[in-house]
């Protein structure tokens, strides 16, 4: 086995530079344009191309018979105008003659259709034919490109799981009976983790055992639902491992990465992550819906603060530069100064290497609108500029930013795929962990908050506020990281349903929390969900549903309220009856119907710290109310006071420099006052008086002149 680095929130990236460029696909266009390509992307500032990654049927046209010639002479190319290329395998798109030669490689739906050929991640990454056949065709690629010049790292993929994830074959079947042997040893041992005393599902022996199917005819056993899903993580992760032990045998010096997209069934606190020297997230802003979603610019901060939280600074493989579409969808343009915003605004959280997706749009094919930084005539126009400006300046402070990494004052815990799966596999229509932690993300994001997501296995002494939202599945162990984190002054919140199933997702048999239940001086003596009407309805894409948002409640229905301080605030989603300790005060009472009067929010005091355990779950406004209160006590203020609408705040720090990035998400020029002193980098300017201005979508890095503070 390889060397693996631990992962942590804080993790910097191996390289010596930063890397700057666009997915390149030679094999879409005649070979005249090679060599003008290169000369552009090289004049863009761009110092790196990642191609290959769609084209299996290129190297490899019938079985067995390769051909790299093209992609050679693209390599070549490139690299002779100072362009380093990042090689992919190609295992997202097996070539047709695999699957008609091998049909039982594709992957099979819940209804027993099988994907088909035609698209792309049709065929089943859990079979062990095809694990072969990736092996081999991996083995291949590299020992051909071992020592290339140009070549300076490989992706593995292309956006594991993001089409698909889940497959019904034979082979699933199989190799989800040997993960289970594997995981429990014995049948008498999985009996008892699934308790099948319930319901007459006992098994003899694994053989017995089938995949969750979702018409069983009704709910099935939520323990094998959750080991399914495990499963699939551990397959992908194996699927990679196997691309990457090959890659790290042939030629050490190569770098290993992935882009991930979709974050399904990936466990990226796993070896998916763990085996890589760093990780990849692909950034698609318009993809989400702004006025449903939460915003193009929201949701993508989010989504890099997860990936951040599992595996520390990161590298956008792809972000979109134009209009997008497939098919089947459309999205909005980004307007001028947006891509090169969405681009600082990744580096904001820790992104140290960015690919503007693609070089030029396709002219054939399922992406045709798709627009890459040239348009379909291959003229230059706004997106080059707009790109080449930024791969320019960010070319020339790349030695400020790497090795910084991103401050984070207010840490939420995740992500967490045992308690995510979990939370989906008997949701009670209530938000799953990471929906959960939206509102107190949100509310940091808006306020220029450092804000992060940190396991609690993580350097927890970091943070000033960590919040647990809703962690159901509870290991003993991290209770005593909690309890240092407390006691060392810090302020913990817990979030109602914590600690109150084992890991195995069994009810524990105490009182809830659990083994959390001493450090937080309190016992929860009843618990339901409260009516639907405050919360929306959930809808998935990418794994994670639309920000949650509280209503007033109508009169006449069963709605609670909290009442916090001067506030009165309606509750959603859950309600747990709390009664606290001796020493534990209520910091907010349920003020309605049978439960008026009693403890909705408590704090204990724990050697230097607090821990405030929270019986229902965050809305904004309850996050809103909690802030006020909880942040002064904790030391915890805005990054800058004040911050304007639409701005957006984060610092990124190493022992000797802080630096504070400021976008300007909005079409409006913005005054932004109250800054440290300190030296802008992009336009190589003092900060004059505390204050400066961006333009519409316009963005700012200050170099900060203290290296103690921000505030
Ligand atoms: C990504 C994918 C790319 C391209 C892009 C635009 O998910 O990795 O290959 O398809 O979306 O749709």
């Amino acid at each position: 086995m390889f060397e693996q680095r631990p992962l942590s929130a804080w993790r910097t990236l191996s390289l010596d530079r930063f890397l700057l460029g666009v997915p390149h696909y030679p094999e879409h266009v005649d070979e005249s344009f090679l060599e003008r390509d290169a000369v552009r992307i090289a004049a863009a500032g761009f110092n790196v191309v990642r191609m290959g990654e769609f084209a299996w049927n290129l190297f490899e046209p019938v079985a067995g018979r390769y051909e790299f010639a093209l992609f050679d002479r693209a390599i070549k190319t490139f690299a002779a105008h100072g362009v380093s290329t990042i090689m992919c395998t190609p295992t997202a798109t097996p070539p047709r003659w695999l699957t008609v030669a091998e049909p039982d490689l594709l992957r099979m739906t819940a209804s027993g259709a099988p994907h088909r050929h035609g698209s792309r991640q049709h065929v089943d990454t859990t079979n062990p034919r095809f694990r072969e056949h990736s092996r081999r065709i991996t083995e291949v690629m590299a020992q051909h490109y071992r020592s290339t010049i140009g070549i300076i790292g490989w992706q593995t993929d292309n956006e594991l799981n993001t089409s698909y994830s889940e497959s019904f074959s034979a082979a699933a079947l199989d190799e989800f009976q040997l993960f289970l042997i594997a995981r429990y040893g014995t049948v008498d041992a999985l009996n008892e983790a699934w308790g099948t005393r319930v319901w007459a599902q006992s098994y003899n022996n694994f053989s017995e055992i089938d995949l969750p199917y979702p018409h069983m005819p009704v709910a099935g056993n939520p323990s094998q639902v959750l080991d399914y899903h495990r499963f699939l993580a551990h397959a992908t992760a194996m699927f990679q491992r196997d691309q990457v032990e090959i890659l790290r045998r042939i030629n050490p010096d190569w770098f290993v990465t992935h882009n991930i997209g979709a974050i399904r069934d990936l466990d990226m606190r796993g070896p998916l992550a763990s085996d890589l020297d760093f990780v990849g997230y692909d950034i698609y802003p318009f993809l989400f819906d702004e006025r449903l979603r939460g915003g193009h610019a929201y949701l993508p901060a989010f989504h890099l603060d997860l990936v951040r939280g599992a595996a520390g600074n990161l590298i956008v493989p792809e972000q979109q530069s134009g209009f997008g579409s497939q098919p089947g969808f459309a999205t909005p343009v980004p307007e001028p100064g947006e891509m090169r915003r969405m681009a600082y605004s990744s580096i904001a959280r820790g992104v140290d290497g960015l690919m503007f997706f693609r070089w030029r749009p396709a002219h054939y094919g399922a992406e045709i609108y798709w627009m890459g930084v040239l348009d379909h005539d291959d003229i230059p126009r706004r997106r080059y500029d707009e790109a080449s400006r930024f791969a320019h300046e960010v070319g020339r402070i790349a030695p400020e930013i790497l090795g910084t990494t991103v401050r984070i004052d207010v840490g939420i815990a995740g992500p967490d795929f045992d308690n995510e799966e979990a939370a989906k596999s008997y949701s009670l229509g209530l938000p799953t962990p990471q929906e959960a932690a939206m509102p107190l993300h949100r509310y940091c994001y808006e306020q220029g908050i450092a804000c992060g997501f940190v396991h609690p296995e993580d350097a927890l002494h970091r943070l000033k506020l960590f919040f647990v939202p809703h962690w159901m599945l509870w290991k003993p162990e991290w209770t005593p990281l909690l309890e240092r984190f407390a006691e060392q002054g810090g302020t913990l919140v817990i979030g109602a349903r914590t600690g109150a199933h084992t890991p195995d997702n069994h009810m524990i048999q105490v009182t809830p929390p659990g083994s959390l239940r001493t450090l937080c001086g309190v016992a929860v003596e009843e618990f339901g969900p409260l009516p639907a009407e405050g919360a929306p309805a959930l809808t998935a894409i990418w794994g994670l549903s639309e920000p949650l948002a509280s209503k007033p409640a109508e009169s006449g229905k069963r709605q609670h309220v909290i009442s916090l301080g001067e506030a009165r605030i309606p509750a959603a989603f859950w309600y747990e009856r709390l009664v606290p300790d001796d020493g534990t005060t209520v910091l907010a009472r349920w003020d309605s119907r049978f439960l008026k009067g009693e403890a909705a929010i408590t704090q204990r005091a724990a050697g230097r710290g607090r821990v405030i355990y929270v019986g229902s779950f965050l809305t904004p406004a309850l996050t809103a109310s909690l802030c006020d209160l909880l942040l002064p006590q904790a030391g915890i203020e805005p990054l800058v006071a004040g911050l304007p609408a639409g701005v957006e705040a984060t610092l990124r720090e190493s022992d000797d420099r802080r630096l504070l990035f400021l976008q300007n998400t909005t079409s409006e020029r913005v005054e932004v006052e109250g800054l440290p002193a300190g030296f802008e980098l992009i336009e190589a300017s003092s900060v004059q008086h505390g204050r400066l201005h961006l333009d519409a979508y316009g963005c700012a890095i200050i170099k900060l002149t203290s290296c103690t503070s921000a505030n």
